[in-house]
């Protein structure tokens, strides 16, 4: 099917079947393989050794540096890093995540005001903004919209990832295994490889777009129904997987639910500051 808006098609249905389950919205809108390929997402936690393509990288790249960014201000950097040493380390941080080890390469995503400090040194010139939590939220977003670009690139490319937000669990420690300057922190990673076989799993499923998505003003009446019905299709789909099958709101709760859950990340604020982040 070509990139272009075709009338909807079986693959459609199966993938709002495979993302919704019961909830999935009728395949009537338009469709085309470039949604198909959204829809089949699904992260990866297990690679083969092979390398990515000759210039794969580079497409990636290329991908990442097309997404929007603020401003066009490009304060985001990419460190990759394929030295086994590095990534036993770095999998480490991650608590031992060893898709981190497996795969070929992992990408660590910078949010990076310090090219714009050094724009600033170099020309004399004062760089008030790259002081406040907005211009660090700023290179953040930046981070992520290149990230999930490089990652739906991958996903075209028959690759496969998974990000590592557990890089935040010491920021610090990434800072220094990379030697990041001040004003420049990782804000996830990303696994990129070819899955093992059998590791691509199940699509799973999302909240029905009903307890998502509102029109004028936001709430829905019976956000209480679609949650229970929603922990019911995340129970079928843990169970097929052979997940521990306690519900997604349980999961909700014991990730947020307490400071517990933060595992240290807590103190995240002070971590970013201590990194050369004012963040005023
Ligand atoms: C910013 C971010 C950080 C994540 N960090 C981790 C991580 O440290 N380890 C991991 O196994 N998965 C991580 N994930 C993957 C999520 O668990 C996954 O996207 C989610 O469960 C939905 O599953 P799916 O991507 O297969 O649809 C992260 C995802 C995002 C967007």
């Amino acid at each position: 099917m070509s990139i272009a808006e075709s009338l909807s098609t079986p693959s459609h249905a199966a993938a709002l079947a495979a993302r919704y389950g019961a909830a999935a919205p009728s395949a009537e809108g338009p469709w085309n393989a470039h949604l198909d390929l959204l829809l089949s997402h699904r992260s990866v936690r297990a690679y083969r050794p092979d390398p990515l393509p000759a210039g794969g990288l580079e497409s990636l790249v290329a991908a990442a540096q097309s997404a929007a960014t603020s401003s066009n201000l490009q304060v985001w950097s990419l460190v990759t890093v394929t030295d086994l040493g590095k990534k036993a380390a770095l999998a480490e941080i991650a608590g031992g995540q060893k898709h981190i080890e497996q795969c070929p390469v992992f990408l660590l995503w910078v949010a990076d005001l310090a090219r714009s400090d050094r724009i600033g040194a170099a020309a004399g010139a004062e760089v008030a903004g790259t002081a406040y939590f907005e211009t660090f939220l700023v290179a953040a977003i930046d981070a992520a919209l290149a990230a999930q670009n490089a990652t739906v690139a991958a996903e075209s490319l028959g690759l496969s990832t998974v990000y590592i937000g557990a890089m935040r669990n010491d920021p610090a420690r990434v800072a220094e295994l990379i030697g990041l300057p001040a004003g420049a922190m990782v804000v996830f990673g990303l696994c990129v490889g070819y899955a093992a076989a059998g590791a691509e799993g199940e699509v799973k499923p999302r909240l029905p777009q009903e307890a998502v998505v509102f029109h004028e003003t936001y709430g829905a009446a019976d956000e209480n129904r679609m949650l229970a019905a929603y922990d019911g299709e995340m129970a079928a789909f843990s169970a097929r997987q052979g997940m521990a099958d306690d519900t997604w709101t349980g999961r909700v709760l014991a990730r947020l639910g307490s400071v517990a859950g933060m595992k240290g990340r807590e103190r995240l604020k002070e971590i970013v500051q201590a990194l050369g982040f004012p963040i005023r």
